[in-house]
């Protein structure tokens, strides 16, 4: 890429830049956490189709970070590009920077086996295998080549806040789980290996409000250790739960980036307004 290219497309993450120096009035502790994964003019295409589009974006550690914004404008797109999840689809193309502590992790000598170690996913539909509920959490473990103990077991199941409604019956099937069970049971399996990030796409859609609030409760507990990044649909899940949030529109462009709060009450572009407000989207 050119020096030109570089500062035309450059603009989007220049006005976010703005943004943030404008509200450093209300600065909080989260605008100073260092940041733990960073994108640097991220394209991403499928086929011909732009589904990311120029975003330069920096992730804070151990904060909870919402991706919000209509179907469809590319935020499961942007979360696989944190873990090189995109390479295992054949017409997709990742051009850009992604670091992770400081290190593009799109470097030929980046085993992205071992990327996913450190950066885990958790999806929209639980997805336990059908295994009991013991071999589903020792599979996170096994896959990354750590040893499988009963005491590891036991961690990552108490850190999903599951252990207590499950231990008694560690040998049950994990599809034998309530929607809500199993979901936490697929946070167990990503956390067993004791990933950096968690990254999280609309975890609690398919769930009940009950449900949903123990997960939330749960990614509340869980940046204590991690950093979450979370994509929903739901605006007051992530008013609630984020300390940052991106708002992405139509075409892959990332519009605004900052504080939640500053998001939610005081945003500085129009479209991310009326797409908050429910106008459009
Ligand atoms: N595997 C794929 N092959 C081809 N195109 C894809 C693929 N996955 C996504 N796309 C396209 O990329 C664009 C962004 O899709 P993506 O799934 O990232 O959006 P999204 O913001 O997560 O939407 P939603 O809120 O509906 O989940 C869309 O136009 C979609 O059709
Ligand atoms: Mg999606």
């Amino acid at each position: 890429m050119s020096q030109d290219e570089v500062s035309e497309t450059n603009t989007d993450s220049l006005i976010t830049t703005d943004v943030q120096s404008e509200s450093t009035d209300q600065t909080t502790e989260t605008s100073k956490a260092e940041t733990i994964v960073a994108t640097e003019n991220l394209d991403v295409y499928y086929d011909d189709d732009q589904a990311i589009d120029n975003v330069s974006m920096e992730i804070p550690t151990n904060n909870v970070t919402a991706l919000i914004g209509p179907s469809g404008c590319g935020k499961s797109t942007f979360l696989r590009c944190l873990n090189r999840m995109n390479d295992l689809i054949d017409i997709a193309r990742v051009d850009g920077v992604v670091t992770l502590d400081g290190t593009n992790i799109y470097n030929d000598d980046v085993d992205p086996i071992a990327l996913r170690r450190k950066v885990g996913m958790v999806f929209q539909e639980p997805n336990p295998f059908p295994k009991s509920i013991y071999d589903n959490v020792g599979y996170g473990l096994k896959v990354q080549g750590k040893k499988v103990t009963d005491e590891r077991i036991e961690e990552a199941l108490r850190g999903a806040a599951l252990w207590d409604e499950i231990h008694d019956r560690l040998d049950q099937s994990g599809l034998e789980l309530s929607g809500g069970q199993q979901q936490r049971l697929c946070i167990a399996r990503a956390i067993a290996p004791d990933p950096e990030i968690l990254l999280m796409d609309e975890p609690t859609s398919a769930l009940d409000p009950i449900a949903a609030s123990k997960i939330e409760n749960l990614i509340d507990e869980l940046v204590e250790e991690y950093t979450v990044i979370i994509v929903t649909h739901n605006m007051q899940q992530a008013a609630r739960i984020s300390d940052k949030t991106a708002v992405f529109l139509t075409g892959g462009k990332l519009v605004e980036y900052d504080n939640t709060s500053k998001i939610f009450e005081n945003p500085e572009h129009e479209r991310v307004e009326d797409y908050i407000t429910g106008k459009f989207g």
